[in-house]
């Protein structure tokens, strides 16, 4: 199935105070953040398990962030041959998939796969490991007829739900502890990673709807993945099993992980 892989790269990571766009932050090995997604990408491809079309790539909005991630995708699509657009993101990530969808579009052209579908798998360029079983697992249940699917990994936190105890509005209750409100079954629970395949089509008009209805998701702020508009949609959401290494760098300590994973042979057996 004729797969197109849209990456988010237009974060500011300011969790991780970096002072340039995470996306450009450099790992122990000397390549950014970015071209690591990218090779996973190219690694997936050279698998054979991904039929890849081409990469649009999300860039932040401030030129000189747009120029240095340029001029990364340019150089990949040089040793690669895979074909790459960039294109401005927003302020949020869901405002950056939008924008990236319109470029995707022209990218898969209109004849899509075999019955019209075409794959396009959004994709966090935070997460540098991914490994090819993951984007094929994801591309499997594509090929299988599902018209969305995520990565998901057991959780291995008791996960809570809070509120602010006695809140009330414009109260400066700074201090107060937060209460629990509820606890969520941990084994129903999974966290969820990226590269999600879509039927491309569906995640148009599901991004459309949430948009539109800002209701159905919250807003942009609230819509942490996209298949959060699917699921607001009414579709149905699969899930294949993620992996570890597809952890999201978003703190110092992930880049102390990601850093120590590239000097041990971890990387090497997947
Ligand atoms: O902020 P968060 O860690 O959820 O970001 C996940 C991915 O979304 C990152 O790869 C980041 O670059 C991207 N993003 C984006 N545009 C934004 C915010 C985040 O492309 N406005």
């Amino acid at each position: 199935m004729r797969t197109t892989v849209l990456i988010v790269a237009a974060g500011s990571g300011s969790r991780l105070q970096a002072g340039v766009p995470k996306a450009l932050v450099t790992l122990g090995d000397g390549n950014t953040m970015l071209e690591h997604c990218l090779d996973s990408v190219v690694a997936a491809r050279d698998a054979g398990v991904v039929e890849l079309n081409a990469i649009a790539v999300v860039v932040p909005g401030d030129p000189d962030a747009a120029a240095s991630l340029e001029a990364v995708c340019r150089a990949f699509a040089a040793r690669s041959a895979v074909p790459v657009q960039t294109v401005p993101g927003g302020a949020e990530r869901a405002d950056s998939v939008r924008a990236g969808l319109a470029a995707v579009r022209g990218l898969a052209g209109t004849a899509g796969g075999p019955f019209g579908r075409h794959a396009l798998l959004v994709h966090d360029a935070a997460r540098p490991f991914v490994p090819p079983a993951v984007f094929g697992a994801v591309v499997a249940a594509l090929e299988s007829g599902t018209v969305a699917v995520v990565p998901g990994v057991e959780v291995v936190d008791t996960i809570k739900s809070v509120a602010r105890a006695g809140a009330e509005p414009g109260a400066d209750d700074g201090a107060a502890p937060e209460e629990v409100t509820g606890t969520l079954q941990r084994t129903q629970l999974r966290a969820v990673q990226t590269p999600q395949g879509f039927d491309l089509t569906s995640l148009e008009a599901a991004h459309r709807r949430a948009e539109e209805d800002a209701g159905l998701t919250g807003g942009a702020a609230a819509l942490t993945d996209d298949a959060m508009a699917m699921e607001a949609a009414g579709h149905r959401v699969g899930v294949v099993a993620g992996d570890p290494l597809g952890f999201k760098i978003t703190t110092q300590l992930d880049l102390i992980l990601a850093n120590a994973l590239l000097a041990s042979t971890t990387l090497e057996h997947h």
